[in-house]
């Protein structure tokens, strides 16, 4: 059975579509199959070794290009090496890329559609949590640099985004635990009924619960579609989405990238607040409710202190500032949040 659900973001123009009961290889035939396209289809090797089986039988017209698992395969010299092979397989302005994978390979293949030749098509088919509920949304995409995470990208929306549960049957719980971090951060800032479900409901959704994934997922990415129809250029609301991430990116870049997104930004959601405690936007009462939702669910909130001395200078460079501030949302409660101009150094201060 294939439905196609429409959330209220037709401005940002991509179809969304929800697979159920079906096997991967159905996505392939059913959902995006068109005979006069040529489709490069990009994986990273974990997804190429556990779906082996089903990617030998793609059709005929899709070609399997593998790269290397991990936050490490996000540079440009990535995006160059691929588009060489694109080249190399005949693929034109009208042919498809497809992005199989984490938000790794979303971001990778994203790019990679909005340069190769000005610009072609792609659709996402998201394997994790994390891409399902956030990455896959809103069309952003990058490299990192030596100078900073995501900082060479664009914002370029995909033809289609393929929601396939069956995913979830091969993802560790670890990678469970880092998706759960991006939408607690939604919760904090725009939905109470969000931040209950996952108060209520966090065990079965580690121990991948299917229904509740789900509606995890349903909740999610609306509000998240909500935010980025709204302001897909990020001028204003789309700032609400990085709630944890000033601290979070700087954290995964000082650490090499050894800190998974998820945790970083946990540990980034928490010291936000603690920014917000010291200046008095932010209540205790929901300092200590964050905290505690963060850590039930298995995320430290405390700095490892081998990236204490580093992180300040990251901070500094962060490319959301604006002169000595950076414009970041905090939650004046659980579900809500406000717009403020929080001084560097203010940020620097909860490091030590
Ligand atoms: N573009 C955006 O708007 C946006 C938003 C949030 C995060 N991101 C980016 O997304 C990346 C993080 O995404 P991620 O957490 O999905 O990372 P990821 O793509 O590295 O995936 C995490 C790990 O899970 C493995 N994996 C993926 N699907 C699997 C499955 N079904 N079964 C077993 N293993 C599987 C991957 O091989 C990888 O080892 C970061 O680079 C972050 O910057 C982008
Ligand atoms: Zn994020």
């Amino acid at each position: 059975m294939q439905r196609t659900v429409t959330f209220p973001a037709h401005s940002i123009s991509s179809k969304v579509i929800t697979m159920e009961n079906e096997s991967i290889v159905d996505i392939f035939y059913d959902a995006i199959f068109d005979i006069r396209k040529t489709y490069a289809l990009i994986t990273d090797t974990n997804i190429a070794r556990l779906y082996k089986k089903e990617l030998s039988t793609l059709p005929k017209n899709f070609t399997l290009i593998t790269i290397p698992a991990g936050e490490r395969s996000k540079n440009f010299s990535m995006i160059e090496k691929l588009s060489e092979k694109l080249l190399k397989i005949n693929v034109g302005k009208k042919d498809v890329l497809v992005g199989l994978g984490g938000g790794v390979v979303g971001d990778i293949t994203g790019l990679l559609a909005s340069l190769y030749m000005r610009g072609i098509p792609y659709i996402h088919i998201p394997t994790t949590l994390l891409a399902m509920c956030d990455s896959s949304i809103g069309g952003k995409n990058g490299v990192n640099t030596a100078g900073g995470k995501n900082l060479l990208g664009t914002i370029r929306q995909p033809l289609a985004t393929i929601i396939q549960p069956c995913f979830f049957a091969t993802l560790p719980e670890k990678e469970v635990r880092n998706g759960l971090a991006e939408c607690i951060k939604c919760a904090v800032m725009m939905s109470k009924k969000l931040f209950t479900l996952i108060e209520k409901n966090h065990q079965a959704i580690l121990k991948k619960d299917i229904p509740l994934l789900n509606t995890l997922i349903a909740q999610t990415r609306n509000l998240k579609t909500m935010i980025v129809t709204g302001d897909p250029d990020e001028k204003s609301l789309r700032k609400i989405l990085n709630y944890g991430h000033t601290i979070g990116h700087a954290l995964e870049k000082v650490s090499v990238y050894t800190i998974p997104h998820g945790a970083a930004i946990a540990i980034g959601m928490h010291l936000e607040n603690v920014v917000g405690l010291n200046k008095k936007i932010v209540q205790k009462k929901v300092v200590d409710q964050v905290k505690e939702l963060l850590e039930a669910v298995g995320f430290q909130t405390k700095l490892p202190a081998r990236t204490k001395k580093t992180i300040s200078h990251y901070l500094a460079h962060d490319k959301k500032r604006e002169g000595t501030h950076i414009p970041m949302y905090l939650p004046s409660r659980v579900g809500s949040a406000k717009l403020h101009e929080i001084p560097i150094h203010d940020l620097q201060s909860v490091l030590l």
